[in-house]
């Protein structure tokens, strides 16, 4: 019984439908990506001598935003911002559609188009528009350890905002609040946060700003934004930090004529070694390379290559360290290690040779 109900039901819907003749096609409602472009379409189907005169689009304030006559073709009589983008006509159907440039939270609201028709009257289309915005956030961030840097993030729709969240996850998959903004209110910054890292007091462009860098402020940070009625919006960028390398270079005699040079730097991530003279026939095999986490979350590496020492004297050695922190690589010499003894004994000599000629000059005068 309910089966035969329902669809004399729908017989007649269609049958109203067909009476009523529906003649202007509009989405009732559309959803516009704030700071997009967004269009507006009307249909409208005619009856045979039915004609179309004019077309109205107005704004939720019933402001003409743009209207046209369809049978006088390039007039079309519009405010800023607002673009005719298609008028397709056939014999009894006409189809309108409309851009405005940029979705702003002004352009919520119903917008309306009217066919005046002849001799029917004026027919109209209804659609409201309403606006939603994506978080914007930078892209992941390096930072040199000791240097400052800020976190920024951003919500078009600031006005639905009613808290501001900043929460950071660790490498370990911990989470924490970091700090929180609710307007006029001022920012919270959490205990183990605070005087190092500051928040501004927005509620559509959040800055989250760290002082002096620190390791342990590695980790990927979300920034949240509690809004009303879109629910929280949050996005994540991630932060590493860098210690960078002040490598040294140094060697030891091993026996006669062999000595062993080592190239070391403490930095994070862990820096690329390398030798100038690896390969060498006068090296003693490839270099070594061993790696040393310490308990700040640095990495020390050291590269030790063996080779026989006269190769000092003939080559400038140089160890090459290169860390992704750096624009271009540091040559270490160890060269300059062997010259620095080297230096201070002839030029002692030297002076020793002008006290003798003094001592004579002093004697004979
Ligand atoms: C209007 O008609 C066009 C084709 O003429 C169609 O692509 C469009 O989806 C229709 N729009 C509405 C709102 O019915
Ligand atoms: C705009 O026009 C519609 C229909 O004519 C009316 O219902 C509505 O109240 C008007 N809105 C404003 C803001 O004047
Ligand atoms: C940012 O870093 C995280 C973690 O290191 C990574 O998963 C993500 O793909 C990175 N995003 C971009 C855009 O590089
Ligand atoms: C070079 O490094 C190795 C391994 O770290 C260490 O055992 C050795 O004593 C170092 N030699 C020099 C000359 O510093
Ligand atoms: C190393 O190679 C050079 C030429 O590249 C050659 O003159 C020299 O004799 C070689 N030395 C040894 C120890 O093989």
């Amino acid at each position: 019984i309910l089966k035969i109900i329902s669809s004399e039901a729908f017989l007649l819907l269609i049958f109203i439908y067909f009476l009523s003749r529906i003649s202007v096609l509009a989405p009732p409602h559309l959803q516009a990506m704030a700071g997009l472009p967004f269009t507006l379409a009307c249909n409208i189907t005619m009856e045979t001598g039915e004609v179309l005169k004019q077309v109205l689009w107005l704004d939720m304030a019933n402001k003409t935003i743009l209207h046209y006559q369809p049978d006088k073709n390039d007039h079309v009589t519009k405010v800023d911002g607002v673009e005719l983008s298609q008028q397709t006509a056939s014999q009894q159907a006409h189809t309108s559609v409309i851009t405005i440039r940029r979705a702003a939270p002004a352009n919520e609201g119903c917008y309306q188009c009217l066919f005046d028709v002849y001799p029917t009257g004026q027919q109209r289309g209804r659609t409201c528009l309403s606006l939603t915005a994506m978080v914007e956030m930078m892209d992941n961030k390096t930072v040199v350890s000791g240097k400052p840097l800020t976190l920024s993030c951003k919500y078009v729709l600031s006005m639905r905002v009613r808290q501001v969240l900043w929460k950071k996850t660790a490498e370990q998959g911990d989470t924490a609040t970091v700090a929180s903004y609710v307007k006029n209110d001022r920012p919270i910054i959490e205990t183990p946060f605070k005087g190092r890292i500051t928040l501004n007091p927005s509620l559509g462009q959040t800055k989250l700003s760290i002082h002096q860098a620190q390791t342990e402020d590695e980790g990927c940070y979300t920034c949240e934004f509690h809004t009303y009625p879109d629910g929280i919006k949050s996005e994540t960028a991630c932060l590493s930090v860098y210690v960078l390398p002040k490598p040294e270079a140094s060697y030891v005699t091993v026996s006669e004529d062999i000595v062993e040079a080592n190239c070391s730097a403490v930095s994070r991530p862990a820096a690329e070694i390398s030798w100038n003279v690896e390969g060498h026939n006068q090296t003693l095999g490839p270099a070594v390379t061993s790696f040393y986490q310490l308990g700040d979350g640095t990495t020390m590496v050291v590269s030790s290559i063996q080779m026989q020492a006269e190769l000092l004297d003939d080559e400038l050695v140089k160890c090459e360290v290169r860390h992704q922190g750096l624009e271009s690589a540091i040559y270490v010499s160890l060269n300059k290690y062997r010259n620095f003894h080297v230096i201070p004994i002839s030029a002692s000599c030297v002076a020793l040779v002008l006290l003798i000629c003094l001592c004579i000059c002093l004697k004979r005068c």
